[in-house]
């Protein structure tokens, strides 16, 4: 049943082939958790390690196009693994795990009853077992027993995508917590055979928290805390695995045209926080409640409507539709703000165009309108 490769990590790891089972979602037996309790990437170093990646950030407008067959067809689809170091903020570096680099990592996008063959390869200079759990799949684990390789080594399976909307994928080795925290997630959109409502933009961003041994923001090293993460208790919570990467303090602002209609994709990793995700300055006009699609149905019939907050659990994601009616600087925030103001949450969109007083008048009365403010 096991090729040699998976057996091979297992032996490695002290546990049998039944402890295996265990891999996939939402622990079905708990004590494989412990065997690699102790394993984790953390150096020992006083200030920052040396990075071997500029950015894990993945870029909020780097998402496929759209579906647009109309017949089923097959993908080949990988995943590479790969540990890194990077900045979780300038000056403060943090040992993460991504799948191509990236948090989150690369959306997948196909259409209900496409076939995907995919592998995940788990790059030779990394130090863990890692495996892939997809909540499009039906089968054991969502594919996490199958695709389990050990560092050098790769696993494939193949499964049909029978239900739309868009949906997590994520690690699901035992110590399955630590590697989503460290950023092993993702999402995979399976859009409903009728397609998704066109739009102008789109945009993919992923949360998730950060568990460490020093206090946000603190200089140097920070290795993981599995007993903060025990509690829940975070250091940072993120978008797209960094401080504020897609705000104007970072990467960011991403720039969007007036008039355009943006569709925002949200994947919440977890481990443990749900996402209230709410962009500032702005609606959902249409809203999809946990990325869940309906089949033969009209999508825009069949969304929420003017969403100010959208709950996203962990595990979980949601598809929102903003409308862009005058310029502004819209902070997709999760509405928990002391995550926005304290722990390096946000992502900021500037909306390019021309006033439309009717619409909104900042100057009304002549207000003085200086100093911060989050919206
Ligand atoms: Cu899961
Ligand atoms: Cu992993």
């Amino acid at each position: 049943m096991f090729d040699s490769t998976r057996r091979k990590w297992l032996q490695a790891l002290g546990i049998s082939g039944a402890a295996a089972t265990v891999a996939g979602c939402a622990g079905n037996e708990a004590p494989a958790v412990t065997e690699t309790e102790n394993n984790t990437l953390t150096q020992q170093s006083d200030g920052p390690a040396e990075t071997d990646a500029d950015r894990v950030a993945a870029d909020p407008t780097d998402l496929p196009d759209p579906v647009d067959w109309s017949s089923p067809r097959t993908h080949e689809v990988t995943l590479t693994v790969e540990e890194v170091t990077a900045e979780i903020e300038p000056g403060v570096t943090f040992d993460y795990m991504t799948f191509d680099g990236q948090i989150p990592g690369p959306m997948i996008r196909v259409r209900q009853g496409d076939t995907v063959e995919f592998t995940m390869e788990n790059a030779p200079e990394n130090a863990m077992p890692h495996n892939v759990d997809f909540h499009a799949v039906y089968g054991t684990g969502g594919g996490a027993v199958a695709t389990t390789a050990s560092p050098g080594s790769e696993n494939s399976m193949r499964f049909q995508a029978n239900y739309p909307g868009a949906f997590i994928y994520h690690c699901a080795v035992p110590n399955l917590d630590y590697h989503i925290s460290a950023g092993m997630f993702g999402m995979i959109v399976v859009e409903p055979k009728q397609g998704l409502p066109e739009v102008d933009r789109e945009l993919y961003l992923g949360q998730h928290e950060l568990y460490t041994d020093k206090d946000t923001g603190q200089e140097g090293h920070h290795g993981f805390d599995f007993e903060a993460m025990a509690a829940e208790q975070p250091t940072y919570v993120l978008l797209n695995g960094e401080k504020y990467a897609w705000a104007a303090a970072r990467y960011g602002p991403v720039e969007v045209q007036q008039g355009e209609r943006v569709r925002v994709f949200l994947v919440d990793g977890g481990p443990n926080l749900s996402s209230n995700f709410h962009p500032i300055g702005n609606v959902w006009s249409e809203a999809y409640r946990d990325g869940g699609l309906p089949e033969d149905e009209d999508l825009s019939a069949y969304a929420d409507k003017n969403i100010q907050t959208m709950k996203v659990p962990p595990g979980s994601c949601m598809i929102g539709e903003m409308d862009t009616p005058v310029p502004e600087r819209i902070k997709l925030v999760d509405h928990a703000l002391s995550r926005v103001a304290r722990k390096g949450l946000l992502a900021e969109v500037d909306v390019l165009g021309t006033e439309d007083e009717a619409v909104y008048d900042p100057d009304f009365g002549g207000t003085d309108h200086d100093g911060p403010h989050y919206g």
